[in-house]
């Protein structure tokens, strides 16, 4: 259960965090500090433990500043070289900004597009790469736009039988979603420190296969986002380049203790799993549907549909509010979507609550729901 003051927050992040995760923040730890140093090291380790992969077998953890869009330019500004070519596998927003920053660095770049509430569609991701010219593929795990989950591994191996290097946004699927890291043959897989390893917002992180690291030698088109020279740095004396996140470093630190604790990622993917299903099968009773059909939809936030055409979101969204319960506006283009996400430190009983609190509001609205 979250803390009495603030309110649960069923969104795609910032999200709930326990209170002892909180907690951890509650001290000042300079950044040459040995004891800090040694988090740090921990915390690229235990990361990699996560992916099922180790230092031993030629993965890095490097940790980057800023939300997850900054690790994610820092890899993508990073690796590319200068006559690179990008293919963007995209069926949501998400996808659409990886494509953005590719293209604000001036890197060349094509893109494959399907419906937000579709999978991408393998036969032309491998007809588009066999045209040859395509040294990078990026695409989306999940689609937090809809919700949808994306084929990572079949992506992946259409991205290797084309001889190039594999971009993963796993923003809002690593720490809560099973799946076999080494199977999906990614090269640089991207998440953050406030999604479903619970930590508090702060830094992203890519797990690198060192090889496709090292072989970006001179790449850089930025500075501080210089992704091989952050690598060298925490490598070299254990530090960031620049002023560490030191407090939510610390409190990640014990979000890793508490997935550790409750049992890993298949713990953490069964409560998700339990607060999405308990959530679609109340929200199906009060009449509202999903945009994602169920068996593309993942479990970590649920696209609804505007259940009436003059249904107002605002209202909606405010007295929930007041009730007490965060939700999310849609980001689906081309359908009338509000989202209700189920990450973070929720559990079933938080997601009953918000049902109830939805209950009373459709009332209210006189929602002539089926
Ligand atoms: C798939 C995905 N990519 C990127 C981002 C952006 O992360 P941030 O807002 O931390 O920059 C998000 C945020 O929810 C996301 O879900």
């Amino acid at each position: 259960m979250v803390g009495k003051k603030d309110k649960p927050l069923f969104t795609p992040g910032p999200l709930t965090t326990s209170t002892t995760v909180k907690e951890a923040m509650l001290r000042d730890l300079g950044s040459r500090d040995g004891e800090f140093i040694g988090v740090v090291k921990k915390i690229r380790g235990r990361l990699l433990k996560l992916a099922g992969v180790s230092q031993s077998q030629g993965w890095e953890a490097v940790l980057m500043q800023g939300s997850g869009t900054f690790a994610i330019e820092s890899v993508i500004s990073s690796i590319t070289p200068p006559e690179g070519k990008w293919l963007v596998v995209i069926n949501g927003a998400y996808g659409e900004r990886l494509l953005k920053i590719i293209e604000r660095h001036g890197f060349a770049v094509d893109a494959i597009r399907n419906a937000e509430n579709e999978l991408p569609n393998i036969a032309s991701i491998k007809s588009t790469l066999a045209k040859g010219g395509f040294t990078h593929v990026a695409v989306v795990h999940c689609e937090t736009t809809s919700g949808i989950m994306n084929p990572v591994a079949d992506i992946g191996a259409a991205t290797k039988a084309a001889g190039c290097v594999y971009f993963v946004d796993s923003m809002s699927a690593f720490g809560g979603v099973e799946f076999d890291f080494e199977a999906c043959q990614m090269d640089f897989l991207v998440s953050s420190a406030n999604k479903c390893v619970q930590g508090v917002p702060g830094f992203g992180f890519a797990l690198c296969r060192r090889a496709a690291l090292e072989a970006t030698e001179g790449y850089s088109r930025t500075f501080s986002l210089d992704l091989l020279a952050q690598w060298r740095g925490l490598e070299g004396n254990g530090q960031f380049r620049f002023t560490p996140p030191t407090h939510t470093l610390l409190a990640f630190a014990r979000a890793l203790d508490e997935l550790e604790g409750e049992g890993g990622i298949p713990a953490r993917a069964a409560r998700y799993r339990k607060n999405h299903e308990s959530c679609v099968t109340g929200m199906r009773a009060m009449g509202f549907t999903e945009y994602v059909s169920e068996d593309l939809q993942g479990h970590i936030i649920t696209s609804f549909v505007y259940p009436t055409e003059d249904f107002d979101f605002e209202e909606f969204y405010d007295r929930l509010n007041d009730k007490g319960f965060v939700i999310y506006p849609g980001k689906v283009t081309k359908a009338n979507c509000f989202r209700i996400g189920h990450i973070g430190h929720l559990f079933a009983e938080d997601t009953e609550m918000l049902l109830s609190a939805i209950r009373e509001v459709a009332g209210e609205m006189g929602l002539s729901l089926a």
